[in-house]
């Protein structure tokens, strides 16, 4: 599974492409059936303040899902697109990040700034209009934070909703140039989060679930926490773990 020339021209213009997903319907089913079958012992366990809950219901998850994110073929185009040997997780998360939330939707946000990036998303229910589809702003990571930050405030401002000071802290309003993506569960998006994304409204009942995981050259804050919840969720296992598998999940 080669990134050509042109799909790594497009990622680092646009923040994004497009791969078939990469796993096959027997391994979605799966996948599918074991969030399903997990679900009800992940809510109601009581996690550690702090540890990222959507990443320990992936790693709750095993073996199936650890062998996904060490796919070869996944860890050469990630270290293909950000031209390093020395790659490393530094998220992963599955389920529903929409339905617990108080609103039924996601406001504008960038995950890393400065951090070299890449994520490899996968709907497990299709995100279309109905279903808080993602919103992308295309090239954001290229750009200050601030600078973005600021613009999507006046548009935000320009909706005429906020009719006084201080300014609203979570920004939702349309940017001319986001797009909208309908994540189908054919295909994989391959993209930056640092690159501003939100969601659409979710207005449809039924789930909204994703699978999803980064890659990354850096260790940052994002990265401690990824660590923190393999140590937790692994606890008494993954000091046996094989020294390849230690070093993508940067743990030891
Ligand atoms: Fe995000």
């Amino acid at each position: 599974m080669q990134v050509s020339s042109v799909h790594l021209k497009q990622f680092h213009r646009q923040g994004f492409f497009f791969i078939p997903r990469p796993f096959d319907q027997v391994q979605l089913e799966n996948i599918d059936r074991l969030q399903v079958d997990n679900h009800e012992r992940w809510r109601t366990t009581d996690w550690p303040l702090g540890l990222n809950r959507l990443a320990c219901q992936f790693l709750m998850l095993g073996e199936p899902l650890l062998k996904l994110v060490e796919k070869p073929e996944i860890v050469a185009m990630a270290q293909q697109i950000l031209e390093s040997d020395q790659v490393h997780v530094n998220a992963c998360g599955i389920g529903d990040s929409i339905s617990n939330r108080s609103q039924p939707q996601v406001p504008w946000h960038s995950d890393g700034v400065n951090c070299r990036q890449v994520s490899f998303r996968t709907a497990l229910d299709r995100h279309d209009q109905p279903n808080a589809p993602l919103r992308f702003l295309p090239g954001s990571d290229c750009r200050s934070h601030e600078e973005v930050q600021l613009e999507l405030m006046q548009f935000e401002l320009a909706t005429g909703r906020h009719d006084k000071a201080p300014a609203p802290k979570q920004l939702y309003a349309k940017h001319p140039d986001e797009i909208e993506v309908i994540l189908d569960p054919r295909w994989t998006l391959v993209w930056s989060p640092s690159c501003w994304h939100a969601t659409g409204v979710k207005t449809s009942v039924g789930q909204r679930r994703a699978i999803g995981w980064n890659y990354s050259t850096d260790r940052d804050q994002k990265h401690d926490k990824i660590v923190r919840a393999v140590k937790h969720v692994f606890n008494d296992q993954w000091h046996h773990w094989t020294q390849e598998r230690k070093k993508l999940w940067a743990v030891g």
